[in-house]
């Protein structure tokens, strides 16, 4: 079987030392590293920008996976993909032509991902499947981390699977919100290839256990 990817989210860690969170997690085992953007309109929360994200790419050698809870990715997204991001993800919520900013995004590239919250109907990203790298299928409502897994999200990960499977697509299908060790098993189970873990992670002083335990 494939292995599955552990992207934790770094949005639990300590900001006060982030650089030495990003090298610490890319030591204990982490595939990837999730990073949360947040703008204050698109979800009620803001946590942090490109610049910020650039000051911490010199911590590690990991794929930085950029995660856009913002009102405007069009407006963006650029500034993420010049320090230093490698995949950028872009909510199907948002108002803007998915299909034009996803081919700017390759064409710049670097990797792109579609991410479907909790109530949007899983059709709205059908037309995007053979287009990007990545699929987030959102198992709580965004913009804090410490929420409850919506089991709902568990069908939207089947049915993507199944459609990978049956076309022969190249998309990976990730899940973020809520994941420990049980819910990870469910997802895994679901068909999902790739785990955003925050606050299972980083409550652990030792984030190679969970790490592990995830997979
Ligand atoms: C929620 C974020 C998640 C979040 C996950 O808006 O997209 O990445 O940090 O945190 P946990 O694992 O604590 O649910
Ligand atoms: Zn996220």
């Amino acid at each position: 079987m494939k292995k599955i990817k552990i992207a934790p989210s770094m949005l639990s860690s300590d900001f006060s030392r982030l650089g030495e969170e990003v090298r610490k997690i890319s030591e204990a085992g982490a595939d990837m590293i999730h990073f949360d953007v947040m703008d204050g309109h698109f979800v009620p929360n803001i946590t942090f920008g490109p610049m910020v994200i650039g000051s911490v790419r010199k911590f590690s050698s990991l794929v930085f996976d950029t995660h856009l809870m913002i009102s405007d990715p069009g407006k963006y997204w650029k500034a993420f993909a010049d320090t230093g991001s490698d995949i950028i993800g872009v909510h199907i919520e948002t108002e803007m032509d998915h299909k034009s900013i996803i081919k700017d995004i390759q064409q710049y590239g670097k990797k792109a991902c579609i991410v479907i919250n909790p109530p949007t109907n899983i059709e709205k990203i059908y037309p995007f499947l053979e287009q990007v790298e990545q699929v987030l299928v959102m198992s709580v409502n965004p913009g804090f981390g410490g929420q409850k897994f919506m089991p709902e999200a568990l069908p939207k990960i089947e049915s993507l699977a199944g459609i990978k499977a049956r076309k022969n697509l190249g998309f990976e299908i990730q899940v973020d919100g809520g994941i420990n060790e049980e819910t990870a098993r469910i997802s895994k189970e679901a068909g999902a290839e790739i785990l955003v873990a925050g606050s299972y992670i980083f409550k652990n002083p030792d984030y190679k256990k969970p790490i592990e335990s995830l997979r």
